[in-house]
């Protein structure tokens, strides 16, 4: 297939690489240059200038970016994805965004006979160069159907959770199970080494058992080392903990426990720790 990829961060440049490695022609847009440029010397593809020329005759246009208001400036205006896009062809957004503009881009879509998926991800950098990420879906059926089997070339799963917003709604959900997992790890490993036990043999064990996560396998030891610097950065969780609180609260779901954690990573950042890693909680005990 034909397919763009806009916005070559953290996620979006090794995502691009899969779509590469598995033998689909890619155009990719950075706004940044000289990130397109080395991607474009690492991978077979080429490059664009604009968000409007690198889709301009794909068949599915990726995008991952950081928030609202970046989905807003790559997707509308002149330059942006949908004056590039042609009819019939598909919009997957892969950045964690609300639910409200999802339901936004696929009306514009709709009007000019295009389509759209709201497809934010789960699994992190690691998951991202592995390509092993999971995906929450929501759109259409049929579009989806299609998508499915390129987004493969990154994810090891991916599902349709419902119409239009859903895929965004279920990545809420992800977020706030994953704070409160990673909150309640961070208290017990402080407890653990107060108490003076060796926590590799802890983790090894633990994680074993029911209170085992993938939180505990893959940033237990780091935790217990205060090593913070890699991963998903505080500044996107309070971001997307943001997000989440919007639409709780035209819910009317409680989000109490969430909140008081967003206060804790609020403090990280107060600290300077803007772009460490959300396991970095345990630092708190520190104080
Ligand atoms: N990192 C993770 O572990 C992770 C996991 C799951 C989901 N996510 C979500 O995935 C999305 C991307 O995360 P990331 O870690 O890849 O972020 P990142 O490394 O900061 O990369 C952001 C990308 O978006 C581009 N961008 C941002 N604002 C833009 C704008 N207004 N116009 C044009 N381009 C713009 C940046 O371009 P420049 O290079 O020019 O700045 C860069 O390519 C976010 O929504 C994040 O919440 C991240």
């Amino acid at each position: 297939m034909k397919v763009a990829f806009i916005g070559l961060g953290v996620m979006g440049y090794p995502m691009a690489g899969h779509l590469a490695k598995s033998g689909h022609q890619v155009c990719v847009y950075n706004r940044n240059q000289a990130k397109a440029e080395q991607w474009q010397a690492e991978y077979a593809g080429t490059i664009a200038s604009t968000p409007a020329l690198a889709v301009i005759d794909c068949d599915i246009a990726f995008c991952c970016v950081g928030n609202d208001d970046d989905v807003r400036q790559v997707a509308l205006g002149k330059d942006g994805i949908f004056s590039g896009l042609p009819k019939s062809s598909i919009f997957i957004d892969h950045t964690t965004a609300s639910a409200e503009l999802a339901r936004e881009l696929a009306e514009i879509a709709d009007e000019q006979d295009k389509f759209f998926l709201d497809a934010p991800v789960s699994g992190g950098q690691a998951g991202a160069e592995n390509g092993v990420l999971t995906v929450m879906v929501g759109g259409d059926e049929a579009i989806f159907a299609k998508a499915q089997p390129v987004m493969a070339a990154f994810a090891r799963f991916s599902q349709l959770m419902g119409p239009v917003g859903s895929g965004q709604l279920a990545k809420m959900v992800n977020q706030i199970c994953f704070v409160n997992t990673v909150q309640g790890l961070a208290e017990g490993l402080n407890f653990a080494q107060k108490a003076g036990l060796d926590t590799d043999k802890l983790l090894d064990t633990i994680g074993k058992g029911a209170a085992g996560s993938w939180q505990m396998d893959n940033r237990g030891k780091t935790m217990c080392a205060r090593e913070f610097d890699f991963g998903f950065a505080v500044d996107w969780v309070r971001k997307d903990l943001a997000i989440a609180f919007e639409e709780a609260a035209k819910l009317g779901a409680d989000l109490t426990v969430t909140k008081q954690l967003d206060g804790y990573y609020q403090e990280i950042q107060e600290n300077g720790g803007n772009r460490w890693d959300t396991s970095s909680l345990i630092s708190r005990f520190e104080k």
